[in-house]
């Protein structure tokens, strides 16, 4: 039988951040390191095991084609009410400050069996593997899902053809100490039947 060091793991799920770009230094991630992310992702469980995530990782210079593309996105892609000039800004800024970008889609089950919602599912919990994997490596990671992801052009610029972009994985050193999480207790979310 496998047996996990339990206090680790914990520590390690309990651990996982949300770190934006923001507070990444300009050390660079290496392939070697984000494969091994990707690749955890792909251990995620799935309905049908249709494994229905997908990954476009840009990375060095492959970052400019997303530094041109999603600002841009993000402006055609907005009702023009909506749109905030600090909200690009903000975006290029984030673009310009990391070596690596991983773009997360779906492509849902082709013969139509699993049904979309699960297959979503199934990609949040390969997201999950990765930013827990990063955290092992002391890298902040960071889901970010402004709405012009989900758009058609998005899916179509990453090659997705039944399904969608659903987040943008950012990861990087951190140039800070490790932020600090808090949740609410458990008992405020969950009721034990115990026939009692
Ligand atoms: C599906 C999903 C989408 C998210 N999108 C964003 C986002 O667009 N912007 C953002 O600041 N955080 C985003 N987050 C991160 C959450 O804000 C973050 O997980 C939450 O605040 C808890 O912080 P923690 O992850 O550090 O525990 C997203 C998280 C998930 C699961």
């Amino acid at each position: 039988m496998m047996k996990y060091n339990l206090s680790e793991i914990t520590h390690l799920i309990r651990n996982r951040r949300s770190i934006p770009p923001e507070s990444y230094t300009s050390r660079k991630v290496h392939r070697e390191m984000v494969e091994l992310v990707l690749t955890n992702g792909t251990w995620a469980p799935s309905h049908g095991l249709t494994q229905p995530w997908r990954f476009v990782v840009f990375i060095d210079e492959g970052m400019e084609k997303v530094r041109q593309a999603l600002p841009a996105l993000y402006r055609s892609e907005t009702p023009a009410e909506k749109f905030k000039q600090a909200k690009y800004d903000k975006l290029s800024a984030r673009l310009s400050a990391v070596n690596v970008l991983v773009a997360v889609a779906v492509e849902y089950d082709k013969n139509g069996k699993i049904p979309d919602l699960e297959e979503v599912e199934a990609v949040a919990c390969a997201m999950q593997n990765m930013s827990l994997t990063c955290t092992a490596y002391g890298l902040g990671s960071f889901w970010s899902s402004p709405s012009f992801i989900y758009s058609q052009a998005m899916a179509s610029l990453l090659g997705i053809e039944r399904g969608k972009c659903l987040g943008l994985f950012y990861l990087g050193y951190v140039d800070h100490a490790w932020p600090q999480g808090h949740r609410k207790p458990l008992e405020y979310l969950c009721r034990w039947e115990t026939g009692a």
